[in-house]
């Protein structure tokens, strides 16, 4: 197979509230899953190569794969959705499916930081579910427990206190989340919400 290689062009920089500093020593972490994500693939085909698939350490990179796998992945839908002075009014589509669930934009989004604000570390993550056409908010532990098969991610918030450390230290999940709002790139979360609801597989890059 062929080997993932670091996005640089989702690579933000100059936000509104969110410095440089804090995207660069995140982006490094990012870096770590994509070369974490490749080694391990090796490594099991390696181990399926020599018979070993019964043994423990398999079973246990197996389990690793997955928190990997969606470490990369999450990080990417989540810089790329990094943008400042993008308004609400850019995602028309998006605006109206959550003020007709929810009842208004602020009430969908004062549901998602509810789930950010979960105790521990994860992610938030708005998902469309092209079944029933329904927007949930969910909590994501690490990075792959609570994801749901099948769903779309449309908007994607990173609660590990590695995302805003540098700027705002351990108890600043809050400030964050704030900052954060202000640098959504609704043109791109409308591309996904286009993509989920015409069943289409949006490209990450
Ligand atoms: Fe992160």
């Amino acid at each position: 197979m062929s080997e993932y290689t670091v996005r640089e062009e989702l690579k933000p920089s100059g936000l509104d509230g969110i410095s440089d500093a804090q995207i660069n020593d995140h982006w490094g972490l990012y870096t770590g899953y994509v070369n974490q994500s490749n080694a391990l693939h090796k490594e099991l085909e390696e181990m399926r190569a020599a018979g070993k698939t019964a043994s423990l350490t398999y079973a246990d990179r197996r389990r690793r794969f997955g928190f990997e796998y969606n470490g990369m992945v999450l990080h990417e839908y989540y810089f790329a959705q990094m943008k400042p002075g993008v308004s609400l009014d850019q995602a028309p589509g998006f605006k109206a499916a959550v003020t007709e669930q929810f009842g208004s934009p602020e009430a969908w989004h004062e549901d998602l930081v509810a789930a950010a604000k979960s105790r521990g570390i994860g992610w938030a993550i708005a998902y469309y579910d092209g079944t029933t056409g329904q927007i949930n908010n969910h909590f994501i532990q690490f990075h792959e427990n609570g994801n749901v098969g099948g769903f779309a991610p449309l908007v994607i918030v990173d609660v590990w206190e590695h995302a805003y450390m540098v700027d705002w230290k351990a108890m600043g999940r809050g400030d964050y989340l704030a900052a954060l709002h202000k640098n959504m790139n609704w043109s791109i979360i409308e591309a996904r919400f286009q993509a989920a609801k015409s069943g289409q597989i949006f490209k990450r890059f």
